[in-house]
């Protein structure tokens, strides 16, 4: 069926085939800022216009949202000039680009940032033992402001959207999981009110950036518990996930990236390779945007076949692509002389 080369349509852009680079923390910028180094990086990964869709790895929206020392900021117009090379080098290999936009939420560290820790709820510590702050309405608000303001900063950079960061216990996903968000107020209780920080993102981006601007969101669609394939008792059900995924599409989001919650990336025991396949299929069955999945995707046969299943419209794979650069040129010849 060749589907992998097949073009698709994400909001305003079209992608030339359904091969997604997923967002790969470097660790290697110094002074918050791309390096030479970094920007290699990108440009070797992405040679051969293999690639239809890359995200940039998480940058921080503002300072007390840093997650670990040698992320990049996209918190200030500084940013925008190393920002610009790197659209460049993206436009330059085929590839439309998208940069993943993120606060660290109870998962930054004062020792980092040498600020106060923030969180959906102050009762949970985190793995540094700082116990975050939680949020009053007024840091929902500006940090909302701070989402909008680096995705202008993107699109002033010449790339053709960003993704936000719902996924892997960082602030958003913070909000929608029960176990770490415990407000009463209209950002706590039930999934539409754990989702309202996410959607006003959306919306507040939507707003500044105008309407082609291609809005992602990296959907942390249950808490799968590190070691463990079902999600945890009391945490982000697949029920609620589906249903937040559809509340993200009614604020104005164009795609869903369907990847782990609270606990992180993986999911032990997932009987299979694809590991998020069978939630990122309920998902694309509720939503009419594009869903793209990540998780254990090694093969050319296995992105064909999660395209023919319709478990997912794009098939994205990182550590495969960490170790060889080459993966995603293989795939694509793979499927061609196939
Ligand atoms: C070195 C490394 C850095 C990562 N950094 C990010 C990141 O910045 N943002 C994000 O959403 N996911 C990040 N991830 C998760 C990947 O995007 C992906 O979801 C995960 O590795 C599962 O896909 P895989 O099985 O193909 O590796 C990272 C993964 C790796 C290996």
């Amino acid at each position: 069926m060749k589907l992998l080369l097949s073009p698709l349509k994400i909001g305003s852009i079209t992608v030339h085939n359904r091969l997604v680079m997923p967002p790969m923390a470097t660790f290697k910028s110094t002074d918050d800022r791309f390096t030479e180094q970094v920007l290699d990086y990108y440009k070797e990964k992405t040679d051969g216009a293999a690639i239809g869709l890359a995200i940039v790895e998480h940058c921080f929206v503002s300072p007390e949202g840093k997650a670990h020392p040698g992320q990049i900021s996209i918190a200030e117009d500084g940013a925008i000039p190393g920002l610009k090379r790197l659209a460049d080098i993206f436009h330059a290999n085929g590839s439309k680009a998208l940069v993943q936009i993120s606060h660290a939420g109870a998962q930054a560290s004062a020792a980092v940032t040498g600020l106060p820790v923030l969180g959906a709820s102050s009762d949970v510590m985190n793995r540094q033992g700082d116990v975050p702050q939680e949020m009053t309405l007024d840091d929902i608000h500006r940090i909302t402001a701070c989402f909008a303001s680096a995705a202008l900063r993107a699109k002033e950079a010449g790339f053709e959207g960003i993704e936000l960061h719902g996924a892997h216990g960082y602030m958003l996903s913070q909000f929608l999981s029960p176990l770490r968000n415990h407000r009463t107020d209209e950002y706590g209780g039930p999934v539409e009110n754990r989702v309202r920080f996410h959607c006003d993102c959306i919306k507040a981006i939507r707003e500044a950036t105008g309407p082609d601007f291609v809005i992602a969101v990296r959907l942390g669609a249950a808490d799968y518990p590190r070691g463990e394939c079902e999600p945890a008792e009391g945490g982000l059900t697949e029920e609620d996930g589906v249903r937040a995924a559809v509340l993200l599409e009614q604020a104005g989001a164009d795609l869903i990236d369907v990847s782990g919650g609270l606990f992180g990336t993986e999911r032990a025991g997932y009987p299979g390779l694809a590991m998020f396949t069978d939630i990122s299929a309920k998902i694309k069955k509720a939503v009419s945007i594009p869903v793209a999945v990540v998780g254990r995707i090694t093969t050319s046969d296995q992105c064909e076949a999660i395209l023919e299943n319709g478990d997912a419209d794009m098939v994205g794979a990182a550590a495969a692509l960490l170790k060889d650069s080459d993966w995603a040129k293989k795939m694509v010849k793979e499927i061609e002389e196939g």
